[in-house]
């Protein structure tokens, strides 16, 4: 596991696409993991910029979301469907049909998140999974407690997460307490990860995945035992690390 400390968010996001447009070039098709919440945003903001300046292309990428609430289908404005498209592919030269987010509105979940396993074993695999971290330590929407080696399916979320997002929903809208989410052991298939956290809120969990024992309590410490797993922190995030 390397851990990179840069100072600012912006850094952070600026190293963060460097190592998209890096693998982009050397690999125009790269099958690329993306993530939402707000971490997330400056990268994309960034990686927007970067094409714009004609440092990047995503013709020929593709891309797999890491999960998606269930209940809220890809024109409801808090899915993550609909964040992909306003944060970044509205914005850049991908193929829209070749950008992947589980389908919140699936009639069948469970057997969407076994098409959705296939898809990324169709592809190739995923070369470069970006995530961030909650404060609990979850990543994607694997829960403390998740399966190390689960694989994408149905989770409730704790909680905690629910309240943590809940800034994102109107105080009278529906907020969907379950979630279609990658799993642990389809994350760590991925050839590189990428994790990015800023700010102190997350420097326990940060603390907890780095130092901490390898387990379940805390989903993101699994990285511990990936070959290739690159934790891009700013200051504040790094600041309980020994
Ligand atoms: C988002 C995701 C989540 C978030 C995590 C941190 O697709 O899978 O694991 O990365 O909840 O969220 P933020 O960045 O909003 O603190």
């Amino acid at each position: 596991m390397q851990i990179v400390i840069l100072d600012t968010l912006e850094q952070v996001a600026e190293y963060g696409a460097a190592r998209f447009i890096d693998l982009l070039a050397k690999k125009p098709d790269a099958a690329l993991g993306l993530a939402t919440g707000s971490t997330p945003i400056q990268l994309y903001k960034t990686l927007i910029r970067h094409f714009e300046q004609g440092d990047v292309s995503f013709r020929d990428a593709r891309t797999f979301n890491l999960d998606e609430y269930l209940g809220l289908s890809g024109d409801h404005p808090q899915s993550y469907r609909h964040f992909m498209n306003t944060q970044l592919f509205d914005h850049i030269d991908i193929d829209r049909s070749q950008t992947r987010v589980p389908d919140g509105a699936a009639e069948d979940p469970l057997a969407a998140c076994d098409a959705y396993e296939d898809a990324i074993r169709e592809a190739g695999g995923i070369d470069l999974q970006l995530l961030g971290i909650g404060r609990n330590g979850h990543i994607g929407f694997n829960e403390p407690s998740s399966s190390l080696a689960s694989r994408t399916r149905v989770k409730t979320l704790t909680p905690d997460t629910v309240k943590a997002n809940q800034r994102f929903f109107k105080p009278d809208e529906f907020q969907p307490n379950l979630a279609m989410t990658m799993g642990i052991g389809t994350i760590m298939e991925a050839r590189q990860i990428l994790l990015l956290a800023t700010g102190e809120g997350k420097a326990e969990a940060v603390r907890e995945a780095v130092e901490g024992p390898v387990a379940a309590r805390c989903p993101a410490s699994i990285l511990q035992m990936h070959p290739r797993a690159t934790l891009v922190l700013d200051r504040e995030a790094a600041q309980g690390l020994r």
